[in-house]
């Protein structure tokens, strides 16, 4: 196990990590994750989230099949491969790691189904992203990566899964240990989606700080 980097750093370097090692993840990780994810909140502590451990391989085939459809009329709306590699940097790896997750599925060591209760909260998803977040910074923190992939999802997944009517699928995450580099994230800055007191009115704290926030601090490099 790696060492915890700390709550700060974990937050400020949590990437969307598509590409993996081979190794497995051993089920003591994984229940460490599971068992942080468990502690998020949930409306009236109902905490009817489910999850599913996807090791099979015959059922990682079929994701990957869903997935690579899903590829295809996502990216088209990017054109052509051409037209992919000749958008800016940053845009045309995230989506080249998009397109090898969707093609490498197979081989993801583990994917998560996250699954919680229909019509139950009045704000869907509000009740399982937040055990969704604590299980990607736990991974994150035990030097996995993972990232939420919703590509393959669809209405036979219920049913390959055996996901009851009153379940919905709310995210898949594939997770293993990363090639890639956990790091800086690059996000808008505090100063554009925080207001002061009505809607679109500055918070002046934030004005004078840098674009990039606190990352230096927490991010260097
Ligand atoms: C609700 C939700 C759905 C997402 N769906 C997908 C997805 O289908 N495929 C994917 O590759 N990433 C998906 N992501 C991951 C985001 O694309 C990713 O976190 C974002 O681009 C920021 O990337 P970064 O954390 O590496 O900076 C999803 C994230 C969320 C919160």
């Amino acid at each position: 196990m790696s060492s915890d980097p700390g709550l700060f750093q974990t937050i400020y370097t949590t990437r969307a990590l598509r590409r993996f090692k081979p190794d497995g993840v051993p089920d003591a990780v994984l229940f460490q994750l599971f068992d942080a994810a468990i502690r998020a909140s949930s409306g009236q502590n109902a905490q009817d989230w489910r999850f599913i451990i996807i090791r099979d391989a015959e059922v990682k085939r079929q994701l990957r099949e869903w997935a690579m459809e899903g590829w295809s009329r996502y990216s088209a709306r990017y054109g052509s491969d051409e037209d992919i590699q000749a958008l800016p940097r940053n845009q045309r790896l995230s989506l080249l790691s998009v397109r090898d997750l969707a093609m490498h599925l197979e081989t993801v060591p583990v994917i998560v189904a996250v699954l919680g209760m229909k019509a139950r909260h009045s704000t869907p998803g509000g009740s399982t992203f937040p055990a969704v977040q604590n299980f990607q910074l736990a991974a994150r923190a035990m030097g996995l990566g993972s990232s939420i992939f919703n590509l393959p999802m669809r209405e036979q997944l219920n049913g390959m899964l055996g996901i009851p009517e009153n379940n919905q699928l709310y995210c898949l995450i594939p997770l293993g240990y990363p090639t890639d580099n956990q790091g800086r994230l690059n996000r808008k800055p505090v100063k554009t989606v925080v207001y002061n007191e009505r809607f679109g009115e500055p918070w002046p704290f934030a004005e004078g700080q840098p674009d990039d926030g606190w990352s230096d601090r927490w991010a260097p490099g």
